[in-house]
């Protein structure tokens, strides 16, 4: 018989410390940079994010909503055979944060690793654990996606530093007779890696280039609306059904005109899109489980429904999960 997975539970967490526009503004005044909360809210959707307090580290936060996740699925930490968190901000360059946050959870033996797609991330983890469910190497996992981008902005790039926050989302995942995950679709093209990078390095004990993020926002807005449209329709035609099966999109929280244009091509309402970007700005590869996760707990996505998990960002990389709740 056909191995599937299915999402059992979902779980999410959010540092306590919440800035709104208007907080952050005022943040940047006081070091002479000007932004509004007009021009955010205008260009993006944004209306606050949540900052890590100093110390706090990713596999923190994923330990969190993992814990959530696991209440959720009403599965033990012991259970768990695989853990996969997509982050770009790790807590070291290494071990991962997936063997820190295995530890955190009391457990040992089952393979730990970190995914490294940046706000595509989580559809990319989503997807090895999938296949990995498929194959018979794991029954019961933990995907994570987990990120403390607050410590990799420029404060002084005003074009950046508004549009980013901290948080976790965390899913698990088990091998299911019935799908549970219905299609998936992965991309890279990596002569992009420019338009949105950090450009550091550490060498010598010394870190080398520049450790922050840049971003050249209008290009990547601009491949970000193009290939989603592509990857929503090759995952569609993967599984055999149309934009019409789907019930809700659940798409990496990046900018609100950016998920505006992927339903407009979808013939999607905006009544049908899950949106937390407006308050908890792009958290990168958190975005979407912490979307997914708000959208269960609060009722509106529910049990049976069919939904499409979309991702876009540095490599530069995208890709959806289609998948049956
Ligand atoms: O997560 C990975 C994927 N990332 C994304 O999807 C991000 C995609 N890009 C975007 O979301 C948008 O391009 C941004 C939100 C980053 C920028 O929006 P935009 O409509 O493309 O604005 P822009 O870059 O064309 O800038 C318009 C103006 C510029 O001023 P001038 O040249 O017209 O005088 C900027 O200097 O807005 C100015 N500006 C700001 N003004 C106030 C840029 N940032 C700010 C700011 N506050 N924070």
């Amino acid at each position: 018989m056909k191995r599937y997975s299915r999402i059992t539970g979902t779980g999410s967490y959010l540092p306590p410390r919440r800035l709104s526009n208007a907080d952050l503004v005022a943040e940047l005044a006081a070091k002479g940079i000007e932004t509004s909360d007009q021009w955010i809210v205008e260009r993006t959707g944004i209306r606050a994010r949540h900052f890590c307090a100093p110390g706090v580290t990713c596999s923190d936060l994923a330990l969190e909503a993992a814990k959530n996740a696991l209440q959720a699925a009403g599965v033990e930490a012991q259970d768990i055979d695989l853990i996969i968190v997509a982050t770009s901000t790790p807590d070291m360059v290494f071990p991962s944060s997936a063997c820190i946050l295995q530890h955190k959870l009391g457990i040992a033996g089952c393979p730990a690793f970190d995914l490294q797609a940046v706000c595509s991330g989580f559809v990319y983890a989503l997807s090895v654990a999938d296949a990995m469910m498929q194959n018979g190497t794991a029954s019961r996992a933990l995907v994570i996606g987990a990120e403390v981008f607050s410590r990799i902005l420029d404060f002084n790039d005003r074009t950046t530093c508004v549009l980013f926050g901290d948080g976790a989302g965390a899913v698990v995942l088990e091998a299911s007779d019935t799908p549970g995950i219905l299609a998936t679709d992965l991309h890279a093209d990596g002569k992009h890696v420019g338009i949105l990078c950090v450009p550091g390095s550490v060498s010598g004990g010394q870190v080398l280039g520049h450790p922050l993020l840049t971003m050249d926002g209008q290009a990547v807005f601009k491949l970000a609306v193009g290939v989603l449209d592509q990857s929503a329709r090759a995952v569609l035609a993967k599984a055999g059904k149309t934009e019409a099966d789907i019930d809700w999109l659940v798409p990496h929280q990046a900018n609100i005109r950016i998920m505006q244009s992927t339903a407009r091509k979808l013939k999607m309402s905006m009544d049908k899109v899950i949106v937390t970007v407006d308050e908890h700005g792009n958290t990168s590869a958190a975005s979407i489980p912490l979307a997914l996760d708000s959208a269960v707990r609060s009722g509106k996505v529910k049990k049976g429904e069919t939904l499409l998990l979309e991702g876009v960002g540095g490599g530069f990389t995208w890709g959806s999960v289609l998948l049956e709740l």
